[in-house]
């Protein structure tokens, strides 16, 4: 098979992470390491971290890594690697990203052992590095920020304050902190605050921080000198990496406790010490960091430490959801049906009224990002025409009518009550299941039957109303 230069004849060897990294699912069919003709991996690997697996791997060139934080698809014709037993693979890898509702959750690797042992050895003694990559690689597959303030459609005030927040702040080096729902456009707006500053030129380093296993979250982050731990390079972390440049952190509230400590003696100290030197390096870096959850909240829960937080929210952008602006979807419907009309060859004119009004009272929890998509994927199964209601998902409709909880981030309630209206809706949610059984519902919950006896009373929930 030949597309695209991802040439590839047949492939031998599966593999599935989650988005964080974790392996889900590996099967190799024509194992090298093993006397059996398939060889899972299952009671060995699975749920382990795919770097835990594989800890030498360059994580820049890593296609499974790539294809994780830029949701395209990587390929690599010739990847030499060792697993954390020493063993040494030769393969040629294609790895897709796996998308839910538009979102990144995991990838699949599919690959073919190109090992010629001999060949191997000779090459790994000349060659001292363990990872060799690339051939090809996708235009995506690198550190930039390619949006600017113009990609940002938006005619609600509040989001236009925050354009012009954003645009202000893009020459100061204090830290800034963006949140809001998922899709509603963290990313847009870090790159294009990058991209408006006067770093423009200079790199944009971004990292997903619940992407990154914790052990190696340090060193990737401040780098490495060789031997300071098993399989440790003299690499440069992503500070370096980004020095002059701006610096990405996503999902910042997902960095371990310990890392935040020392992200903060970095603000605060502009100096890094890469792992096992002794020699402190001086820094230029702007640091731009989001998450998708309220910080107060994310503060009081323990995962954001609250001394990190002051130091990254010195300026704050709150992107709204898009169930709060919703004079912004009669924007983005005919921008985005153009915007694929084009990409797929389509001359597809607009929506229905019904689909008009369905987009109306939709709640949106996917944001812009799950709009996109809804248009993108109508796009693909009609050619011209009114997008209706039989083109959508059937989800969507289901979903709309049903009284969804806001999940507003503004709302900040204490984390008490937060817990008991989680906890009422999973008894709630478990009665449903088995129509109104307690002993089976008790079960599933994993709690004495008693228990949930006492718990449905002081919810006030009936048992009657699920049968
Ligand atoms: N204001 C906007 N104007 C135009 N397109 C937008 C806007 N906001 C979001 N989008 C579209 O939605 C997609 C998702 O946005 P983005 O990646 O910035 O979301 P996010 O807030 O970073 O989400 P997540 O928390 O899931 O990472 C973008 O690729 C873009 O196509
Ligand atoms: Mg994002």
């Amino acid at each position: 098979m030949s597309f695209n230069g991802v040439d590839m004849e047949s492939v031998d060897a599966i593999l599935i992470v989650d988005r964080s990294g974790n392996i889900v699912y590996s099967v190799r069919y024509n194992p090298r390491f093993d006397n059996s003709s398939v060889q899972n991996d299952f009671a060995d690997i699975i749920n382990k971290s795919f770097l835990e697996i594989y800890p030498e791997l360059d994580i820049e060139e890593s296609t499974i890594m790539n294809c994780l934080k830029y949701g395209t698809p990587q390929y690599l014709e010739n990847q030499i690697f060792r697993d954390n037993k020493g063993r040494v693979y030769n393969t040629q890898n294609l790895t897709l990203p796996i998308i839910k509702r538009g979102k990144i959750s995991g990838a699949i690797e599919i690959s073919r052992d190109i090992t010629k042992v001999n060949e191997m050895n000779e090459g790994l003694k000349t060659r001292k590095t363990i990872h060799i990559p690339v051939t090809k690689k996708t235009d995506n597959g690198k550190n930039t920020a390619k949006y600017t303030f113009d990609d940002i459609i938006t005619k609600n005030e509040e989001m236009k304050c925050n354009i012009e927040k954003a645009k202000m702040i893009a020459n100061s080096t204090s830290p800034v902190l963006v949140y809001g729902e998922t899709g509603t456009g963290k990313e847009l707006f870090v790159q294009s605050i990058h991209n408006y500053s006067k770093r423009h030129n200079e790199p944009f380093i971004a990292q997903n921080c619940a992407a990154l296993p914790e052990n190696l979250f340090e060193s990737i982050l401040f780098g490495s000198v060789k031997g300071s731990f098993t399989g440790a390079l003299d690499r440069p972390g992503l500070f370096e990496l980004a020095d002059g440049g701006t610096l990405f952190l996503d999902e910042i509230n997902s960095m371990p406790n310990g890392l935040q400590a020392k992200l903060l003696r970095v603000l605060q100290d502009g100096v890094i010490r890469r792992i096992g030197d002794s020699k402190a390096r001086k820094i230029n870096v702007r640091i731009i960091t989001a998450m998708n959850k309220d910080p107060i909240k994310s503060v009081k829960r323990g995962d954001l430490r609250e001394d990190l937080f002051y130091r990254l929210n010195v300026v704050s952008i709150k992107l709204l959801p898009l169930r709060k602006r919703k004079e912004d979807i009669s924007l983005y419907i005919p921008y985005f049906i153009d915007k694929y009309n084009k990409k797929l060859g389509k001359n597809v004119s607009g929506i229905s009224k019904e689909v008009k009004d369905l987009f109306y009272k939709y709640h949106w929890p996917g944001n812009v990002r799950e709009l996109q998509h809804m248009i993108e994927s109508s796009i693909n199964i009609l050619n011209s025409g009114n997008i209706q209601l039989k083109h959508l998902p059937i989800y969507l409709i289901e979903n709309t009518n049903v009284d969804t909880a806001d999940t507003d981030i503004k709302e900040t309630r204490p984390l008490k009550q937060e817990i008991e209206s989680l906890e009422k809706q999973l008894i709630i949610n478990a009665l449903k299941k088995t129509s109104g059984a307690i002993t089976d519902a008790a079960d599933i919950l994993g709690i004495p039957r008693q228990t949930l006896h006492y718990k449905m009373k002081k919810y006030s929930i009936r048992r009657n109303t699920y049968k």
